[in-house]
């Protein structure tokens, strides 16, 4: 059975002020459900050492593995400075950054090359759902930007609607679910059932406390990417909690 997992993505969020946080969320990690925090890159090496029990991951890093690109952090990095994890793909970084599904393959095989988990977002726009093109963007996305070599230990898929990210607006379960189906069977039919099933597949996009459990009861959402609602312990502690309940 695949474990579940609550992660945070504080994004451009946090000085060292904010590891504060990170004691009320690692009291509340002991259950079923594992937990995961992406603070900013200034912040993954002391929330390391601070975070018994809470996974920390980074929110993005280069594709190759060190060299003249300033400003830029290597996977092998982050992993130096504690992190067992790495976000990719963020529709975040697709946009600001102009990431492609050929650049975000290239970090995932880094991220790999260091032994990072990578948590590849996938996702679609508002204009892509409404000309009923969501399922051929994801399954683009996936083909694009996943490379061989996929195990249920190296990868953690999340579905983030783009226009559910920070809005309050969030897909009816039944949307959650077509797509976390689709994503599994992309998954089995590439890399095999064994290991199609053993990926977490994440939902993320404006979930809070108040539709956690609704969300983690729809099939195949092993798990939630958490924005906003992962910055203070008041807004994920009951998310993690309402995970941890979901696996009973
Ligand atoms: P949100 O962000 O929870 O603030 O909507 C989710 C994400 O972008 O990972």
């Amino acid at each position: 059975m695949r474990s579940k997992l609550a992660a945070g993505n504080w994004k451009m969020n946090g000085t060292r002020a904010a590891l504060d946080e990170l004691g009320a969320m690692a009291e509340a990690a002991g259950g079923a459900a594992e937990v995961l925090i992406c603070p900013p890159a200034t912040l993954v090496a002391e929330a390391a050492t601070k975070a018994d029990g809470v996974m920390i991951g980074g929110q993005d890093c280069h594709a190759e593995a060190k060299g003249a690109h300033t400003g830029d952090i290597a996977a092998d990095m982050l992993k130096d400075a504690g992190a067992s994890h790495v976000i990719l793909g963020h529709s975040e970084r697709r946009e600001d950054h102009g990431e492609s599904d050929e650049d975000v393959r290239a970090k995932c095989r880094a991220a790999w090359d260091a032994g990072l988990v990578a948590v590849l977002c996938c996702g679609e726009s508002l204009a892509q759902r409404e000309a009923q093109n969501t399922l051929d963007i994801i399954g683009g996305q996936l083909a694009g930007s996943i490379p061989d070599g996929a195990t249920g230990h190296n990868l953690v898929v999340a579905y983030e609607p783009i226009w559910a990210i920070g809005t309050g607006k969030v897909p009816t379960t039944d949307q959650i679910g077509d797509v976390h189906d689709f994503i599994r069977a992309r998954l089995e039919r590439r890399f095999g059932e064994g290991v199609g099933r053993s990926v977490r597949i994440l939902y993320g996009g404006s979930v809070k406390p108040s539709n956690a459990a609704e969300i983690f009861a729809v099939s195949n959402v092993d798990g939630a990417l958490v924005g906003g609602a992962s910055l203070k312990a008041t807004d994920f502690v009951p998310i993690i909690d309402a995970l941890n309940a979901s696996a009973e």
